[in-house]
């Protein structure tokens, strides 16, 4: 018998984190009947709250910004208040330290581009064969900058140890890429332990947290990191992405921006317009957990701009709690029916996980697997999920790779149970 199958069934279901309720406020999902959205690593439904914000900005402020006149002034007001809601969010210490853009993957590269022009004789980079290529394939563009590459390896178990990172750092070292959790095999890196390694020897860490973003709490500080990017898409907000950076180490970083704007973050960091009534969506996404929290905090009254951290770290703590439990019931599932999963599958180690799993069927392609689960309305996904160097570490063809189901908290395990149906009948 394998890992996780000898763990046993987890509990069906946690009376205390009302997923249903939740589901409830997702239109996407109340209106989707019998289709079950376990694609959400590629982005996530968003509530209802949302949808309003975004709705509202569009109709009573779809104007530009910095003019004069009552509407322009709106949209100011709104981009000010979701830079706080997601400083809160995420721990910042100022809210100038956050910036808004298109997306995780042209932050990066903003700020790769930004370190490149910085590079002396520190100018070595690591970076890992478990990333999405977004963070990857940025830094090694850096080659023509006079960059040198490091790679920081998985093990045998899918995961990054920071005891084979501690080798890699020398005074050579300008920067750490690496990301906060697989976006492939959901294993979680320890990044806390990995920035005490890298500051150690002076240099900086960069954090792709766009996986962990939608599981579990977020702080900067605690973190102790230089850098962190999220895509809004993945925490139940529309397209969008955010990026967290130091003040200080913002504020020299030298970006392109037009000879008008301030070389001060977070204008120096947003070059060009970007999409306002989806960052007012972001912020309606902070409102949205902020209040989950405080239903499961027992707190009556008005949410204020102080609680919000704590609000949303409750109700993320919450999540990981109930997510570990789907991620133990569908590690349950797929063992049973015969899958070989790819990373963690024990349940001793569920912490060290988030509910994304990469599996494959013995003998049966990805996408037949794929395609057998939408017949049954299910949405899963096959292929390298971004991370072609991974698969290849994997021993995966790159066009093949495997297959991904990825669970957020509006899942539930009698949906785990339905794809188990669809893989035993594939069997
Ligand atoms: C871990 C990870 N990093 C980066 C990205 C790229 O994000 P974006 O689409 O916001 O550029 C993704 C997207 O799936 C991801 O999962």
């Amino acid at each position: 018998m394998n890992a996780l199958a000898a763990g046993g069934a987890a509990t069906a279901r946690d009376p205390a984190f009302p997923a249903q309720a939740l589901r409830e406020q997702f239109p996407a999902l109340t209106r989707a009947g019998t289709f079950i959205f376990f694609d959400n690593a590629a982005g996530a439904q968003v509530p209802q709250g949302v949808l309003d914000a975004v709705n509202q900005h569009l109709i009573e402020h779809n104007v530009q910004r910095g003019g004069r006149y009552r509407r322009s002034i709106a949209v100011d007001t709104s981009i000010a208040r979701a830079r706080c809601s997601v400083a809160a969010f995420l721990n910042a210490s100022k809210a100038e330290e956050i910036a808004f853009g298109m997306n995780a993957t042209s932050f990066i590269r903003l700020i790769s581009l930004a370190i490149g022009q910085t590079l002396g004789a520190r100018n070595e980079i690591i970076v890992t064969d478990l990333d999405h290529e977004a963070n990857v394939a940025t830094w090694l563009a850096l080659e023509s900058m006079d960059a040198k590459f490091v790679w920081w390896k998985i093990r045998a178990d899918g995961c990054l140890h920071t005891d084979d990172l501690a080798p890699l750092l020398s005074q050579r070292t300008r920067l750490v890429a690496c990301t906060l959790t697989s976006n492939a095999l959901g294993s979680i890196v320890d990044v806390r332990k990995a920035a005490d390694l890298v500051h150690g020897v002076g240099a900086e860490i960069f954090i792709d947290a766009v996986h962990f973003g939608p599981h579990g709490p977020l702080d900067v500080q605690a973190l102790d990191c230089d850098y962190l990017v999220c895509s809004g898409y993945k925490i139940f907000a529309p397209h969008m992405g955010f990026l967290w950076g130091r003040y200080d180490l913002l504020a020299r970083l030298p970006t392109f921006r037009e000879d008008f704007i301030p070389d001060v973050p977070p204008g120096k960091i947003e070059a060009g317009t970007f999409i306002y009534e989806n960052v007012a969506g972001m912020d309606a996404a902070v409102q949205y957990l902020a209040q989950i929290g405080r239903m499961l905090a027992h707190k009556t009254g008005a949410a204020t701009a102080e609680s919000l951290h704590a609000d949303t770290r409750i109700a993320m703590l919450a999540i990981q709690h109930y997510e570990q439990q789907l991620s133990l019931e569908l590690g349950r599932v797929l063992q049973d029916c015969g899958a070989q999963i790819y990373g963690i599958d024990t349940p001793a180690r569920v912490s060290a996980r988030v509910p994304t799993f990469c599996f494959n069927m013995p003998g049966i392609l990805p996408q037949t697997v794929v395609e057998a689960a939408a017949r049954a309305d299910i949405g899963i996904r096959d292929g390298h999920m971004y991370a072609p160097r991974l698969m290849k570490r994997l021993h995966l063809p790159t066009h093949t790779g495997a297959v991904r189901a990825s669970l957020v908290h509006y899942n539930t395990v009698d949906e785990i149970h339905r794809l188990g149906n669809v893989l035993r009948e594939l069997r």
